[in-house]
């Protein structure tokens, strides 16, 4: 499973040109992203700025040496490239398993290219089975869950050890056990209306390629 994160990863890393401003996606496959990205620059001289979706890999980047900047001081990312949780034919996917939803998203959306690396376990044919992640603030989360297991949707809080996570960004997560999700684009607005969820899991229409590795080698989704 490593070797095939790494692989996805390395392929990724073909699409990185020299002077780009980068988008460094959060979780154990974009962090094969962030080493090569890191090799790139040490091995083959590339010029890099970069922009983290996470507190985690902003960590890493900085260990390798990777220049960061904040997303309100770069006017533009070129590339963004960050793993995923789900993916269907569509190339809709669900993410925020590692908790970076919302900076993932953020900053998915100023990137003029998106590509995601998963191995051969995240394709699917519909969402839904991977539980959808809802970032929410603080005030007002508990009727948001309540709201949540009145609509059926099989809500738990996100936990770090006895303590509910709290996100980057001083949210809390809370994610729903939706077995099939028929209608992504429909519980996407309706995520979006209710007061109190800042952002949703579900990746709908961003994403430009898929590179997914298995033990056949790399196929390129798009
Ligand atoms: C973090 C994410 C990750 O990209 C997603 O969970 C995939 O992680 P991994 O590559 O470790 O399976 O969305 O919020």
């Amino acid at each position: 499973m490593e070797n095939l994160k790494q692989a996805a990863a390395v392929e990724a890393a073909k699409f990185v040109k020299d002077s780009m401003v980068l988008g460094l996606g959060t979780g154990s496959t974009a962090a094969y992203f962030v080493d090569e990205v890191a090799r790139l620059m040490t091995e083959e001289g590339l010029s890099i700025t970069a922009v983290t979706t996470s507190f985690e890999t902003a960590s890493q980047a900085e260990k390798l040496g990777i220049p960061l900047k904040s997303i309100d001081e770069v006017d533009h990312v070129d590339l963004t490239v960050d793993g995923a949780d789900e993916v269907d034919a569509e190339l809709n996917g669900i993410k925020g398993g590692g908790g970076a939803l919302l900076m993932e998203k953020v900053v998915a959306c100023y990137s003029r290219d998106y590509i995601w690396i998963v191995d051969d376990s995240k394709p699917c044919k519909q969402l839904g089975a991977f539980k959808l992640p809802v970032e929410v603030v603080t005030y007002g989360a508990e009727q948001l869950f309540r709201i949540f297991e009145e609509r059926g949707y099989k809500p738990s809080w996100r936990m770090r050890g006895d303590e509910r996570l709290l996100t980057d960004m001083k949210n809390l997560i809370i994610d729903l056990d939706l077995g099939v999700i028929k209608e992504p684009e429909k519980l996407a607005d309706e995520l979006k209306s209710m007061c109190g969820v800042v952002e949703h899991g579900l990746f709908i229409n961003m994403v430009k390629k898929v590179i997914v590795a298995s033990s056949e080698g790399i196929k390129i989704l798009e």
